[in-house]
């Protein structure tokens, strides 16, 4: 089964083609960072506008890499939420109206299902159970996963998601949208030993988060400093450890508490090269096994939404009915996949 993926829920338009038997046979990511520049941050409306330009062209270049006219596609996936409506609506209604016109199912993919599960196309990949780690700009979760659709929250962020956390850093200290890459760069020539800034939460019990704070001791600092740019990279260094070494923590005493030994880690701060370190120093010591995905699978794509979508289409899952999308949906209340094959994830026929 070939399955089409289309993202938009946020500034990067995501289009690729996902084979059970193959693999991924094709993907592109256009990304909006230069429209959305001279702002900071993301637009909204520009962001939805973008996608109904970018859409379509990219969705033929998709299908010439991957060698295919649109009539050998089996099945349309498409993320449905959460993210900014007006970009979701742009992607759902072109998967819905191609699905309909071309007499194939189409199914709503939810995005950190699709991060969650982009780890598991490598055919390597750890079987459930496993505690997933979600680190993106939205969200900061730690996730048991028990099977596909069947997730139990451990533990999140009360305040900022780690990904708005990088940005927010960099952007105080004026560096140029997005910020987490550009921090993370800056973060190599810093001094690791010059800010020792507080580990959030790792004081107390449990398997929340918190980022908010961490931001304000970096204010401070920076405050403090002379805000040249050695300065700069030793904040950003500083945040960063801060930052890694939560999460590292964190994972260790999910896996602890859930005696899983089995650690997927995915979104957008899942590409940060620090934190992929650590981890793997970890897993390596304790005899874990970790899975990230490549880091460009990290980041926002169309190649995890076809492959969580063909892991639903495959098993009957549809959507035909109202067209939906929403800005927040919780991934506790996903429908759970039945597994046709004894053999986990195995979605690769063989
Ligand atoms: O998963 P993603 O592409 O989009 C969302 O679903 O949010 O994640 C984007 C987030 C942004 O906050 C971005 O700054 C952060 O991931 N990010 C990074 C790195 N690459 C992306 N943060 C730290 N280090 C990186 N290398
Ligand atoms: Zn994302």
């Amino acid at each position: 089964m070939r399955v089409l993926g289309i993202e938009p829920s946020c500034d990067e338009t995501g289009l690729a083609v996902y084979d059970t038997r193959h693999g991924l046979l094709a993907q592109r990511v256009y990304s909006q960072i230069a429209l959305h520049a001279a702002y900071g941050g993301v637009v909204p409306e520009l962001a939805s506008r973008d996608h109904v330009r970018k859409a379509v062209p990219l969705l033929r270049q998709t299908l010439a890499e991957a060698g295919l006219d649109l009539t050998e596609v089996d099945g349309i996936a498409y993320t449905a939420g959460p993210g900014l409506v007006g970009a979701l609506l742009v992607g759902a209604a072109l998967a819905r109206a191609l699905a309909w016109g071309l007499g194939i199912p189409a199914v709503e993919v939810h995005h950190m299902e699709g991060h969650l599960l982009a780890p598991l196309m490598a055919p390597d990949a750890p079987k459930p159970p496993f505690v997933a780690l979600l680190v993106s700009g939205g969200h900061t979760q730690l996730m048991l996963v028990d099977g596909i659709g069947r997730y139990r929250l451990l533990g999140q962020t009360l305040d900022d998601a780690a990904g708005e956390a990088f940005d927010k850093t960099a952007k105080l200290m004026g560096l140029p949208y997005p910020g987490g890459p550009n921090l993370a760069r800056l973060a190599e020539l810093g001094d690791p030993q010059r800010h020792r800034f507080p580990r959030p939460m790792l004081d107390r019990p449990g398997l929340d988060f918190s980022f908010s704070g961490l931001k304000t001791q970096v204010l401070l600092a920076w405050r403090d400093s002379d805000q040249g740019a050695q300065a700069r990279a030793d904040i950003a260094r500083g945040f960063e450890e801060a930052v890694v070494d939560t999460l590292a923590a964190k994972c260790e005493r999910a896996l602890r508490q859930t005696r899983c030994r089995r650690l997927v880690v995915s979104g957008g701060v899942g590409a940060n090269r620090r934190l992929r370190l650590r981890l793997e120093a970890m897993a390596q010591a304790q005899r874990w096994q970790l899975a990230f995905p490549p880091p460009e699978l990290c980041t926002d794509n169309g190649a995890m939404i076809a492959f969580a979508g063909a892991l639903r289409l495959a098993a009957g899952q549809r959507s035909d009915g109202p067209l939906t999308v929403r800005a927040r949906w919780e991934m506790g209340s996903l429908q759970p996949v039945m597994e046709s094959r004894d053999s986990g994830f195995g979605i690769r026929d063989s």
